[in-house]
């Protein structure tokens, strides 16, 4: 059965050692959107892997890696990640593959987003800088640049054609900027020759793999309220991160999803600007930051903290017909006397318990807290359930009562080690179902 990992808030969840936990029993692990604005941090041991534009399962030997079409590549980005995994001691050869459909972010997209985020001013998205929207844009303009497009070598053929419309368009919208567009369709012919060993038809691969009965993970990045449709817009990223975006970002069926894990902080972050109904304000916030080391992966930038928000989560579960959650970070929460959590919201005189469309209605929405006992004994590192505090096991059960879904993991650390199983849940089960069909075969 295949399995996809989403995140079930504003990005940040510990998606990349969840996956790195299952993908030991996956042979393929893809990615079907964002790009290298992600920052998915996976600890093993003592060594630190940072990945941003390659699926975490790539720190795995034997585990095939594909991005898929709907996620947006800067070539640089990559071979910088590459580069930096083989220095760590990961080789990624040919277990890489590239969607030949899959969008190239350029420099233009970088310069293009910076304007844009200045002519907003107060107005600004707070992006991660990256290229990532103006790509996007360009792709949906239907003027984007595929990724088997540079494989034109001709000095006039039609990727020299939409460089130069690009570049132009991009000196246009750039007071003084006379960028030659010859230069730039140099630099990008040479990627190419680096790039060319990747790239394939993702969609045939994973079809064919899929009918041999390999099993597939399928790896969100950002989180469903980052998502273009369906996120907090227009502070949002620009795919389809929710479960959705993995058939277009793939080219892969509906029935080959076959369960949907949603990964959430036992708490509640996010960068950027944009309404966060629970954040905190003041030490509270300053606590959970320091103490949960919530800072960018990606830019360092210091996430914005609140409470556990179970409105936004469950619009998660609806949205991507999450299965059962995975919650991290529940150590973060060691020593609190009181531990608040948001089950509804106050707009006016009305208490809402469904996550609003609107952005000025969530934007005025007060968070309605039950209080929950917090726990004296630490949570951090454990990792059999009936050895967590009952405060903590009490702090759980209500989770999966205001959410409406299971929990099948608890994270209480970084290590991979420092993870709970949550007997007879979904990826209890999941597991079980995996190690009988490898010793079938
Ligand atoms: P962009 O994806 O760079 O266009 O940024 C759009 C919004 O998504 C900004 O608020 C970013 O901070 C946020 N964002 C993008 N990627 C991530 C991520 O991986 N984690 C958390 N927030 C992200």
């Amino acid at each position: 059965m295949n399995i996809a990992v989403i995140g079930a808030q504003w990005g940040d969840e510990g998606k990349g050692k969840i996956v790195d936990l299952l993908t030991p029993h996956v042979s393929i692990v893809a990615r079907y959107q964002g790009g290298h604005n992600a920052g998915h941090t996976v600890n093993v041991g003592d060594e630190q892997f940072i990945l941003h534009l390659l699926p975490s399962g790539i720190l795995h030997p034997g585990v095939r890696c594909v991005i898929g079409n709907g996620v947006v590549v800067d070539p640089d980005a990559l071979f910088a990640e590459v580069d930096i995994l083989a220095r760590q001691g990961i080789e990624v050869g040919d277990r890489l593959l590239i969607s030949d459909k899959a969008h190239v972010i350029l420099p233009y997209h970088r310069e293009l987003e910076v304007l844009a985020e200045a002519r907003r001013g107060d107005r600004r998205i707070g992006t991660t800088s990256r290229g990532i929207g103006p790509s996007y844009e360009d792709k949906v303009g239907r003027r984007g640049i595929r990724i088997a497009d540079l494989g034109d070598a001709s000095a006039d053929g039609p990727l020299a054609a939409a460089i130069r419309e690009n570049v132009s368009a991009r000196n246009r919208a750039i007071d003084g900027a006379e960028t030659d567009w010859r230069t730039l369709h140099a630099d990008v012919r040479a990627t190419w020759s680096r790039l060319e060993q990747w790239v394939d038809d993702a969609s045939l691969f994973l079809s064919a793999a899929i009918q041999a009965g390999q099993c597939v993970l399928f790896e969100g990045a950002q989180g469903t309220m980052l998502d273009i449709d369906h996120g907090t817009y227009p502070f949002v990223s620009s795919s389809s991160s929710t479960a959705g975006g993995i058939c277009t970002g793939l080219g892969v069926g509906p029935r080959s999803i076959g369960a949907v894990l949603g990964i959430a902080k036992v708490y509640t972050t996010r960068v950027g600007e944009g309404p966060l109904p629970t954040e905190l304000h003041g030490d509270m916030g300053d606590q959970l930051r320091e103490s949960g080391r919530e800072y960018g992966a990606s830019t360092g930038r210091p996430r914005r903290c609140g409470w556990y928000d179970a409105v936004a989560v469950r619009y998660a579960v609806r949205i991507s017909g999450l299965d059962a959650l995975a919650v991290t970070k529940l150590d973060v929460l060691d020593g609190l006397d009181e531990i608040p959590l948001c089950t509804g919201y106050r707009h006016g005189e009305e208490i809402l318990t469904e996550f609003p469309s609107n952005g000025a209605t969530l934007a005025a929405c007060e968070p309605v807290y039950e209080e929950l006992p917090g726990w004296t004994s630490p949570t951090a590192g454990v990792r059999r359930y009936e050895d967590l505090p009952p405060e903590a096991q009490a702090y759980l059960q209500r989770i999966e009562e205001v959410t409406g879904v299971p929990i099948a993991i608890v994270s209480t650390g970084s290590d991979r080690a420092d993870t709970i199983l949550v007997a007879g849940g979904l990826i209890d089960r999941w597991q079980a179902e995996r190690a009988m069909s490898t010793s079938a075969s």
